[in-house]
């Protein structure tokens, strides 16, 4: 697929996977994908299997990203993780706002902001989630949420920073649930977002940050969606669980 950035597609573990079961997924995804040079790969295992699965990719093309990390840099803030802790696993990407956390931890765009600053501040890359429920797309209100999330998630980000971090369009609505966005769905979003990003920073970063679309891929319907303009990869959740379907969904997108 001829793109205008290169894709990345990341695989969302969840809370899924012991060490021993992370090796297994890691292992099959390493004889998959062994020759994929067009895709950025990333893994997000959770974080008591990142060890396990950084040591397991070194020597492959596949790179390894966190769920979740604490704004702080150290000091009395238990039950959480620091940047520099994850950089002893080779961690690059770091997951910040999936709409779980949103929704179950009251995640708010300011504290996902200091996060994504926090997450540079350590030269790693945030992948920053936004999306609608399906309450607010029926009233009508997709662009405003998504105009706030933006704006409140990326405050303070350099256009440089912003250039490295990914963001990651999730309607809620379609997480888990099989019910895909169309791929025009899809376009509309994510064409949305990346003109607040011209009007944040400027046209050349807006058309350097890759948003990738997340909620229900699957090998199936990952062509069509990664085809659009404005798609440049995928955060693939249930699907990212069994090497095949995962890798599959790579394949389908080169
Ligand atoms: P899903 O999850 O692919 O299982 O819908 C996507 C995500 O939550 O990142």
């Amino acid at each position: 697929m001829n793109k205008e950035r290169k894709l990345i597609v990341a695989g969302n573990w969840k809370m899924n996977k012991t060490v021993a079961e992370a090796l297994d997924l890691v292992r099959g995804l390493k004889l998959e994908l062994a020759n994929v040079k067009e895709v950025d790969v990333v893994v997000c295992p959770p974080f008591t299997a990142l060890e396990a699965v950084g040591k397991a990719v070194l020597d492959s093309n596949i790179r390894l990203g966190a769920q979740n990390m604490s704004e702080h840099n150290v000091g009395a803030h238990t039950g959480e993780i620091a940047a520099v802790m994850l950089k002893e696993f080779s961690v690059r990407y770091v997951i910040l706002g999936h709409s779980e956390r949103r929704q179950d931890q009251k995640e708010a765009d300011a504290l996902i902001a200091r996060k994504a600053a926090a997450v540079h501040g350590a030269a790693l890359k945030p992948i920053i989630c936004v999306g609608e429920t399906l309450a607010e797309r029926q009233a009508g209100e997709m662009q405003k949420v998504l105009e706030t999330q933006v704006r409140g998630s990326l405050a303070g980000l350099t256009g440089e920073q912003m250039e490295e971090s990914i963001i990651a369009y999730e309607p809620v609505w379609a997480i888990g649930t099989g019910q895909t966005a169309t791929t025009a769905q899809a376009q509309e979003a994510h064409a949305f977002i990346r003109g607040l990003l011209v009007k944040m920073f400027n046209e050349t970063v807006a058309r350097r940050v890759r948003i990738q679309y997340g909620g229900s891929v699957k090998p199936s319907n990952a062509r069509e969606l990664m085809s659009q303009p404005d798609v440049d990869g995928a955060l693939v959740g249930g699907a990212s669980l069994e090497a095949r379907s995962f890798a599959d969904i790579i394949k389908n997108s080169i």
